[in-house]
């Protein structure tokens, strides 16, 4: 990226949904984390002119209050409007470079990990702080924008870079995890928006309530014994409690047939658990696996038809 001249930069992680979504939508709770390795990037850097954003993945560059050259354009140019009416800043002039090494529409919170990285960078370019607890809010919003209805695990997750136990409307809960978890994730190859799965679940609430509160409860029961099991370093407890919350997240209606491919083959190479992640109906899958299966599931995952496979450890 190219930002040479005082530049103000500054990152945020990509996140895994552990156990729970689309049932935190709803007010159940639900477990994520941050992956450390996998980041977006934003770099601010002074000038003369009225504040500009350009990403590079989009290959797209729009100033604060020009004229829009389509509305792919829209949401960042919003960031700009919402991180300057915070900060109070009237006439703001600078450029904006986003970046991220995020898989786009993968369920790994790609949107939530820019915002966070291009708010915090254009706090700095205003001569600002911005505790997390503002910053959590103002990512919240954009959330707003990318997905509708956002339940706040994306943004929180990915401010705070800590594991939480999340909660709608509720306080925010660090998790311990007792014993370091190693997971491997895997990208079935299909863009899958949040906005569209999170749509097809309220299609199903409104036509069959009383059954999907059912699976909603369900899955909040998975979660809440899946946070003792990862306080406790239960580790095959937890495994069996992702393996269930992949078959609720079925009968939602929001897994795919690559999905359940992988999920599938990652237990047959001998992971503890797996599970879609994040919106579903593509995107990504996690599997928990230990230092003596890594190896077999990332293979089984590649042969399965993953188009990318990486691991990391959430401690
Ligand atoms: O697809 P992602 O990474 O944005 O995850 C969405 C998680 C949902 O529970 C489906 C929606 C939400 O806002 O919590």
């Amino acid at each position: 990226m190219p930002c040479n001249r005082h530049p103000f930069k500054s990152s945020a992680p990509a996140k895994i949904i552990l156990l729970g979504e689309h049932a935190v939508v709803y007010g159940m709770p639900a477990i994520a984390a941050p992956i450390q390795s996998l980041r977006a990037y934003a770099c601010a850097q002074p000038s003369d002119t009225m504040l500009s954003i350009r990403s590079v993945e989009l290959e797209k560059s729009v100033a604060m209050d020009a004229p829009l050259p389509d509305d792919s354009a829209r949401p960042m140019q919003q960031l700009l409007q919402i991180a300057s009416g915070h900060f109070g800043v009237r006439k703001p002039t600078g450029n904006l470079v986003i970046r991220s090494d995020i898989p786009f529409a993968g369920g790994l919170g790609s949107g939530a990990a820019v915002s966070a990285a291009a708010i915090r960078a254009l706090a700095a370019l205003f001569g600002r702080g911005i505790p997390n607890e503002d910053l959590n809010q103002l990512v919240f919003e954009m959330e707003k924008i990318h997905h509708g209805t956002p339940s706040g695990i994306d943004n929180t997750v990915v401010v705070y870079e800590r594991p939480v136990y999340f909660e709608r409307g509720k306080d925010l809960e660090l998790l311990t995890v007792e014993r370091p978890c190693h997971i491997v994730i895997a990208d079935t190859g299909r863009a899958a928006m949040t906005r569209e799965a999170v749509g097809r679940v309220r299609q199903r609430y409104d036509e069959r309530q009383s059954e999907t509160e059912e699976l909603f409860l369900r899955i909040g029961q998975v979660v809440s014994d899946a946070r003792h099991a990862l306080e406790c370093g239960e580790q095959g407890r937890l495994g069996a409690l992702m393996n269930e919350n992949h078959r609720l997240l079925r009968q939602l209606g929001i897994s795919s047939p690559e999905l359940d491919e992988l999920v599938d083959a990652s237990i047959a190479a001998g992971a503890m658990g797996a599970k879609l992640s994040g919106g579903g109906m593509g995107g990504n899958m996690i599997a928990l696996v230990d230092g003596s299966t890594v190896q077999a599931v990332r293979r089984a995952l590649s042969l399965a038809g993953a188009v990318s496979v990486v691991d990391f450890v959430l401690n």
